[in-house]
């Protein structure tokens, strides 16, 4: 696959340590920074490989702040995009199978490279189970998605 992956300041040593990583389990990774580690705005970062993933020019996105959270909720505003703020594997699983998550955002303040390492290879691994229940789920999300790009209609 080719995963977009961007950080801020807070994000930039984890993502450094994890673009390798990606590259060793055989995937393509386009890196849209930062740099180093002077202070960037996350929404800088999280936009680009947002519309990477929508314009289906990358096939998936991964975004790295200090929490995880400015990225998270940066990316879910751009229409298409279902990132899922993940800390844990069990959670790298469920949100693939339940969720088809197309963006991870982590917090590098919050786990380590090892644990950041397992959470990757587990949701780029992890396929949607594409069950009825959570697709008609996926369905009201990208319904309320529609509504609200719509403001004349979101009353
Ligand atoms: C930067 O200090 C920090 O606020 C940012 O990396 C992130 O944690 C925001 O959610």
């Amino acid at each position: 696959m080719k995963i977009a992956i961007g950080a801020d300041h807070g994000g930039f040593s984890l993502k450094e340590v994890v673009v390798p990583f990606i590259q060793s389990l055989g995937h393509e990774v386009e890196d849209v920074g930062c740099d180093c580690e002077q202070s960037v705005d996350y929404p800088d970062y999280a936009l680009p490989v947002c519309e990477l993933v929508a314009q289906g020019k990358a096939d998936r996105g991964i975004l790295i702040c200090g929490t995880g959270i400015g990225m998270s909720i940066a990316a879910n505003k751009v229409t298409g995009i279902r990132c899922a703020l993940v800390h844990d594997m069990f959670s790298a699983q469920a949100t693939r199978d339940h969720n088809d998550t197309n963006v991870l955002a982590m917090g590098e303040r919050v786990i380590g490279p090892g644990i950041a390492q397992e959470i990757i290879r587990i949701w780029l691994e992890t396929p949607f189970s594409g069950g009825e229940r959570h697709v008609g789920r996926l369905g009201k999300v990208k319904q309320i998605e529609a509504k609200y790009a719509h403001p004349a209609h979101a009353e």
